[in-house]
């Protein structure tokens, strides 16, 4: 471990499984996309940006990358429920094939808000990849099509995942210890 042995407690998705299981995910979708002509990848800034990345370079098909930014969480460590577009996407997505990039799906609140705004946006398809659900924290039903890890009901950070900004450039996927959220 690195500066942040003090602050992680342990690593529940390391660096391999990480690689392995993007990959997997990226032929999966790709399997069921090859007869359609184009995908338009939408990342969910900030937290989506490690997963994205990888994702799209494991991809056998050729895509267009978009990018949204959001915020249900601010500082907190829980969800408020309220979404507010950061940013927006740059262009029309009308008629594209279009797969949400998202690194979690906590209570669901964000996507379930996303993937409604999509819609009126006339996109010709939507589906999610989610790098990681946390099946018991889900408040609202989300159809969540590809999913790469259902994770425990803890407070994660990592691979893009933050604690007040903090721990998104970790390579894996880690508990953060409590001491360091209830400080
Ligand atoms: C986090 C995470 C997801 C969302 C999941 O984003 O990246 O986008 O919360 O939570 P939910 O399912 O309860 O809505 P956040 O709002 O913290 O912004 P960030 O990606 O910039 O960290
Ligand atoms: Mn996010
Ligand atoms: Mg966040």
């Amino acid at each position: 471990m690195g500066w942040y042995a003090d602050d992680i407690e342990r690593i529940i998705v390391s660096e391999e499984q990480i690689k392995e299981r993007t990959k997997e995910l990226a032929e999966q979708v790709a399997a069921d996309y090859a007869d359609r002509d184009g995908v338009l990848l939408v990342g969910v800034l900030k937290g989506a940006v490690m997963f994205m990345a990888d994702f799209a370079r494991a991809f056998p098909l050729p895509t267009e990358l978009e990018f949204m930014a959001v915020s249900s969480y601010g500082q907190a460590a829980t969800s408020s429920g309220v979404v507010r577009i950061l940013k927006d996407l740059d262009r029309d997505i009308a008629d594209k094939h279009v797969i949400v990039c998202e690194d979690i799906v906590d209570s669901g609140l964000t996507l379930s808000w996303l993937l409604r705004y999509l819609a009126s946006r006339g996109a010709a398809s939507i589906e999610v990849v989610a790098f990681l659900r946390k099946p018991d924290a889900v408040k609202v039903d989300v159809p969540v099509k590809y999913v790469g890890f259902d994770i425990p009901n803890e407070f994660v950070v990592g691979y893009g995942l933050d604690y007040a900004e903090r721990y998104r450039e970790l390579p894996f996927v880690g508990v953060l210890k409590p001491e360091v959220y209830s400080r």
